[in-house]
């Protein structure tokens, strides 16, 4: 396994793993990567790790350049374990290394994970002269837990910007004109979902940072690097930011011997008619994580479950459970099912709805074992007057 060189004397040496397939709950079907990146300079520098699993990768990969002993500094830009989960490993070969982190969260995280190394705490925008390049440190705390920053190499023009702008896309390719930019901007788009959108204001300053900045290439820790398309990156970030609610809707549900389903598709054919662009997800066959992808534009969120043992769906308490988490402001929708005779799984899905900041825009709707016609018809009558 080799080093690939990005700019003379800077490479990529982190891990591809093309196997994984859920990543804490969000679906990988691309796979992903962990991104690590060597400078060589008078101080050879390490920036971030990889998952644990993949420090022989990651140290393989550094040897093909040089001897990790002559590893000078480690920048860990983010805490959490797919960047640094094989610092204690690595350590152990990178002898004379310190390791530079943000001040304070980032010593915190890291002396909490993996206890006592040779640390170096930085504070906003301090630099680290490697001798004919610099390191300047940029706080981006929540992009994405508290200790993040993202480090800039002005002399290269390189911004390593750790989660922010990445995607789970595992790929022979480093680099974004190496692959399908359609993919890897819809990789993208579903990583800013389901990673960073509660943490949309702070990614929104993230961006006014790198917008200040002459980039030429943003080196993230997952997926490509992007050395081509970065306006198309850093704007498509602009628009994601926003979280704007467009005349969209999804329609979430779970069925069990069809009628909710039925409610589920005459909910579906009104916003048609209404000329609202409208997603049919059956949390049987969608996962949640590619549903929360189009919550990012959605202004209508509509679920429906029907009754189980006085309860919702499982299914449908995950969906909304993890909704919850991720969802932004300015949503609307309500609560609709099917039910033999408790019924009381629509009142507990409009519960959660409002609990998750949704404003009600249509009293739930209840409809008694099979959906009547004239039952169904009032339900297209009330979303076409909604
Ligand atoms: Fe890729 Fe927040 O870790």
């Amino acid at each position: 396994m080799k080093a690939v060189e990005i700019t003379k004397g800077v490479y990529w040496v982190g891990a591809i793993d093309w196997s994984v397939r859920n990543f804490h709950g969000y679906t990988t079907n691309r796979g992903a990567t962990y991104n690590a990146y060597l400078i060589i300079d008078e101080k050879i520098t390490l920036i971030d790790t990889v998952k644990a699993p993949f420090a022989h990768e990651l140290l393989e990969r550094v040897r093909s350049v040089v001897d990790p002993e002559k590893i000078d500094y480690v920048v860990s830009n983010h805490v959490e374990m797919d960047h640094s989960g094989a610092l204690p490993e690595i350590m152990q070969y990178c002898k004379n290394a310190t390791v530079v982190t943000s001040s304070p969260a980032g010593m915190k995280g890291l002396m909490a994970h993996y206890g006592e190394h040779k640390y170096k705490a930085v504070s906003a925008n301090e630099t680290l002269n490697l001798g004919s390049r610099n390191l300047v440190f940029v706080p981006t705390p929540m992009v994405h837990w508290p200790d993040n920053m993202v480090t800039y190499c002005p002399e290269e023009k390189i911004l390593f910007s750790n989660d922010a702008f990445g995607q789970h896309y595992a790929s022979s390719g480093r680099f974004d004109d190496e692959e399908d930019l359609n993919i890897i901007l819809e990789e993208a788009r579903k990583y800013y979902a389901n990673i960073v959108m509660p943490y949309s204001r702070q990614a929104s300053g993230a961006i006014d940072i790198a917008a200040g900045l002459d980039i030429s290439i943003i080196a993230s820790s997952h997926g490509v690097i992007w050395r081509s398309h970065v306006k198309e990156i850093m704007d498509a970030y602009k628009e994601w930011t926003k979280c704007e609610a467009k005349e969209k809707a999804i329609v979430v549900f779970d069925s069990m011997w069809h009628s909710t389903e039925t409610i589920a598709q005459t909910i579906t054919e009104a916003l048609k008619e209404k000329g609202v662009q409208v997603k049919f997800f059956d949390l049987k066959q969608n996962h949640m994580s590619d549903i929360l992808t189009e919550v990012l534009d959605t202004k209508y969120i509509i679920v429906g479950s029907p009754t189980l043992n006085n309860n919702m769906m499982p299914t449908v308490a995950g969906f909304l459970c993890y909704l919850k988490g991720l969802i932004p402001k300015g949503r609307k929708g309500f609560a609709f099912g099917s039910y033999g005779w408790g019924g009381q799984s629509i009142g507990q899905v409009e519960e959660i709805l409002k609990a998750a900041g949704c404003e009600i825009c249509l009293p739930m709707i209840r409809l008694q074992y099979i959906p009547t016609k004239e039952e169904l018809d009032k339900v297209r009558e009330d979303i076409l007057a909604m």
